[in-house]
């Protein structure tokens, strides 16, 4: 097995490793390390079914469900379908516009995953990649007004916030209305419990305000901390490749769905998120 830097701040590359075989754990913790360090893996040339991606995504801990449970892969509940030919309740194209902003994955839960593993399935010609961002490195290259700014500040996080729920899927929407679930609280700045490193933290679509501002100031405010903070050294596009597993460690990272694609053609990925900690 090799791993090699891709960016000097994000990203490593994995051969040389067939995950369908069994792993040793001195192999487990030096690929579990190299997350860590570089925030994302591309681990290339596997061969996953549903099932088997599910396994190789369990290398690096306990799997948790999605909880949109309407997209999972057939008989294995803990992958969930990436697709922009997912259909509603109605039978309408479903909407995906609402993860075309940067985010971190499910903030409106107590403890959300800490890594996120993707596959793709089919891929358009070019485009749709996943971009990500060192945050950490976002971070610590703030300016200390910013940085004393940001510290204490805490989000309130739903399903999907107000500000976007105009563009969020419709199914999704209702079915948060009709829970009337209250809105969970965490750090805006985060720190990695295995390494003591601070990040920034949030998902715009899910912030419905941060504690003490209102909804539209409080994207207003994300707006121009993701453009103060994300800045090209930090942030890697990852094209996929038929046979990438990217897996990524959320609590020192944000990512990004892309969308310039052609979107007559399929693109489909398989997902599995690792069980995290509650944020701090
Ligand atoms: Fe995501």
């Amino acid at each position: 097995m090799k791993i090699k830097k891709i960016n000097k701040y994000i990203g490593a590359e994995v051969t040389g490793v067939n995950l369908n075989k069994p792993v040793s754990e001195e192999m487990k913790k030096e690929l579990y390390n190299a997350l860590l360090d570089n925030v994302a893996l591309v681990i290339r040339e596997q061969s996953f079914s549903a099932e088997e991606f599910m396994k190789a995504a369990s290398l690096f801990g306990e799997l948790m469900e999605d909880q949109n449970r309407r997209y999972i892969a057939e008989g294995v509940p803990m992958v969930s379908i990436l697709s922009n030919r997912h259909v509603d309740s109605a039978g309408k194209p479903a909407k995906i516009a609402n993860n075309a902003t940067w985010h971190t994955d499910h903030t409106n839960q107590e403890y959300p995953p800490k890594f996120t593993a993707l596959y793709p399935v089919a891929l358009p010609d070019t485009g749709g990649g996943t971009a990500l961002c060192n945050m950490r490195e976002a971070y610590s290259a703030l300016s200390d007004d910013w940085k004393i700014k940001i510290d204490r500040m805490k989000t309130a996080n739903t399903l999907i916030s107000s500000a976007r729920a105009a563009t969020g899927n419709l199914d999704i929407v209702k079915e948060q209305k009709e829970a009337g679930t209250p809105p969970m609280i965490h750090p805006l700045v985060r720190t990695h419990p295995e390494r003591g490193t601070r990040s920034i933290w949030f998902h715009k679509a899910k912030t419905e305000n941060i504690i003490g501002m209102e909804s539209q100031e409080t994207q207003n405010f994300l707006a121009e901390l993701l453009e103060e903070a994300i800045r090209p050294e930090f942030t890697y596009i990852h094209e996929y490749r038929l046979g990438d597993m990217l897996i990524i460690d959320n609590r020192s990272s944000m990512h990004k769905a892309g969308f310039d694609y052609d979107h007559s053609q399929h693109r489909m990925l398989y997902r599995a998120l690792v069980r995290g900690d509650k944020p701090f």
